[in-house]
C-alpha cells in the first residue's frame, strides 16, 4: 500500500457559493486526511507560477484572472493511491462531461470555473504542494 500526498484547491467559485464544507465532506468521507491547508488569496502573478506550465494555452489570462479573484482554500491530501484517487472524486475537467456524483459535476459551473483542483501526477504535485508549503516534509 502507497500512500500519497496530492495537492488540491477549492477554487474561487466554490468558495464564492459556499461549497467548501460540503467538498470537503465528500474528500474526508472518501478517506482523504488533510495534512496541511491554507485559504490564500493569490496574486495575478502567483497564479501565473503556479499555472506555468499552462502558460501558452489560449485560457492562460482568463484561468490566472479566475484563480486571483477571491479567496480559494489549498490543502495536502494524504491517502492511499490519492493522486488518482482525486482525479477520479472530482470528475473531468469540464463537468459536462464528469461522471454524476462527482465533484465537478456537482458544484462546477463551466471548464474554467470548476470548482477543484488536483494535481495530475507525482512531479506536478511535488511541484505544487512545494509551491504552497514550501517546509512541509515529502514522503
Ligand atoms: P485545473 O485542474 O485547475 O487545471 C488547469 C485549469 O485550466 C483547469 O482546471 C480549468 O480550470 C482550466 N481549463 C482547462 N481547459 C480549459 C479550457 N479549454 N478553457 C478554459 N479553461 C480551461
Amino acid at each position: 500500500m502507497t500512500i500519497e500526498r496530492t495537492l488540491t484547491i477549492i477554487k474561487p467559485d466554490a468558495v464564492a457559493a459556499g461549497h467548501v464544507g460540503d467538498i470537503l465532506k465528500i474528500l474526508e468521507s472518501d478517506g482523504f486526511w488533510f495534512a496541511a491547508t491554507r485559504l490564500v488569496s493569490l496574486t495575478k502573478k502567483e497564479a501565473e507560477g503556479f499555472y506555468a506550465v499552462h502558460r501558452s494555452r489560449p485560457f492562460f489570462e482568463s484561468l490566472t484572472t479566475f484563480m486571483s479573484s477571491g479567496p480559494a482554500l489549498v490543502l495536502v491530501l494524504e491517502r492511499e493511491n490519492a493522486i488518482a484517487r482525486l482525479r477520479e472524486v472530482m470528475g473531468a475537467t469540464n463537468p459536462a462531461q464528469a461522471a454524476p456524483g462527482t465533484i465537478r459535476k456537482l458544484f462546477a459551473s463551466n471548464i474554467e470555473h470548476n470548482a477543484i483542483h488536483g494535481s495530475d501526477a507525482r512531479e506536478t504535485a511535488a511541484f505544487e504542494i512545494g509551491f504552497f508549503f514550501p517546509g512541509i516534509k515529502l514522503l
